[in-house]
């Protein structure tokens, strides 16, 4: 298994460019699914979760391959209508064929995606939403079984924010005979993306950006080309490995309006930071304050920045209170965290970090889930001696190359293969 080895202390500088999102490219490659074609995408990452979709996909008879840098997804024929646990394991979002299948073939047998390290984060909100559009379901063996001869648009009204449910409920009632009006819908830009690319495929969706979804469901939809937007959670943590070591780094190629919780934070806690149409700044700093943050849906703090975030406020001068609101089992990097020597309580869904500038020491530790592995990389950066990062299996699956980009700026970061 891969280690990364970060040599704490060298001052960040330079320019980085942000890939394209993971949690826009799933979906939008399981939205595929929904016509027969040659769909182009542009700005696919190169990631473990992508190939891992790729193998979905292949094994459900939708052929994807990269191209240069096109990504071409080839389906005709879908035959086989069961995502097995094999392969929903290895990516939750595997999830995200139930709802495509429905809408296409009437059928779909999918298995359950199971625990997670950061909770518990069960799909009945998705499964309820199906049923709303008519679909019958069955729960045998770890597999949903969904069944319906023809989805009919509903009301749906989702009693939490949830992401992935309103990306599935989106590409279920497409097809659907008759209007859906999803009710306090996910207004992250990914499923801002996904909406566009299925409106360029044919679809009636009105509402884009806001918590209210009307979908007239269309007979048929046709392939079509796309662009993914850039990962802002990818932009985020490079803003932040730049801001840690007290450097100038200017974070291209991505959308400033989708990280405005985390800069407003950011500039809160004392940072300067600039933005311009698709760049943003953050400018040398000798030192910053402890800063509060609670995590919430989109336009809130995204909880896939917590982990990053935390490691900043280790080096802030004062206390700084972290909730978590989005999942209950969310703080194993503060474990690890003070395996570097940080000062970081936490009781169920709140952290109390410590700050004083300077103190973290180099350790080994455990990346325990995605976001977290990029925050120990971040204490990393800034902790005297040598850190190793075991376990980054859970980094490779959401980041593209994130130990060139930030040796790029400066950073002494490497892998050790095996
Ligand atoms: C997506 C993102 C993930 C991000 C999360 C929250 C992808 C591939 N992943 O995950 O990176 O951290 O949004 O922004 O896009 N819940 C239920 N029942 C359900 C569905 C969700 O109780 O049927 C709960 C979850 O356990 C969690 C909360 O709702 O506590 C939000 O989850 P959700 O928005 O669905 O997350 P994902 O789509 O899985």
């Amino acid at each position: 298994m891969d280690r990364i080895i970060v040599q704490g202390g060298e001052v960040l500088n330079g320019q980085v460019h942000t890939s394209g999102s993971k949690n826009s490219a799933l979906p939008l490659l399981f939205a595929t699914l929904l016509c027969d074609g040659k769909f182009i995408f542009k700005n696919i990452p190169d990631l473990k979760d992508i190939d891992s979709t790729r193998e979905l996909l292949g094994h459900l008879g939708a052929i994807a391959a990269r191209d240069g840098d096109k990504y071409i997804v080839s389906v005709k024929d879908v035959r086989d209508h069961r995502a097995p646990y094999d392969l929903v394991r290895k990516m939750r979002a595997g999830i995200l064929c139930l709802g495509p299948l429905l809408a296409r073939y009437g059928e779909a047998i999918v298995s359950l995606p199971g625990g997670c390290a950061i909770g518990t984060r069960p799909i009945d909100k998705h499964l309820d939403a199906m049923k709303v559009l008519g679909a019958e379901l069955d729960i045998q063996d770890g597999y949903v079984h969904a069944k319906v001869k023809k989805l009919r648009g509903g009301n749906i009204v989702f009693d939490g924010v949830t992401v992935g449910g309103t990306e599935n409920v989106i590409m279920a009632a497409v097809l659907a005979e008759g209007e859906t009006i999803i009710e306090n819908a996910a207004k992250e830009p990914e499923v801002t993306d996904l909406v566009d690319l299925l409106n360029k495929m044919g679809a009636k969706i009105q509402g884009r950006t806001t918590s209210i979804l009307k979908i007239q469901g269309v007979e048929k939809l046709c392939p079509a080309e796309h662009t993914v937007i850039p990962d802002r959670i990818e932009a985020g943590t490079l803003l932040i490995a730049g801001a840690i070591t007290g450097g100038e780094v200017t974070v291209t190629n991505c959308v400033p309006q989708h990280l405005e919780a985390l800069t407003f934070k950011m500039r809160e806690s004392g940072f300067n930071i600039s933005s311009e149409a698709d760049t943003i700044t953050v400018h040398r700093c000798k030192g910053w304050n402890g800063t509060d943050v609670t995590t919430a849906p989109f336009p809130g703090f995204a909880t896939d920045l917590q982990a990053q975030f935390m490691a900043l406020m280790t080096q802030a001068e004062g206390t700084s209170i972290i909730t978590e609101s989005i999942f209950e089992n969310r703080f194993m990097h503060v474990q690890e965290l003070n395996r570097l020597n940080a000062n970081i309580a936490h009781r169920t869904q709140v952290a109390v970090v410590r700050g004083r500038k300077g103190g973290l020491k180099g350790a080994p530790v455990m990346a325990t889930d995605l976001r977290a592995s990029a925050s120990l990389i971040l204490a990393g950066l800034v902790a005297e001696g040598e850190t190793e990062v075991a376990r980054v299996y859970h980094l490779d699956r959401g980041y593209e190359r994130l130990e060139k980009k930030l040796e790029s700026l400066g950073a002494k970061v490497s892998r050790i293969r095996g």
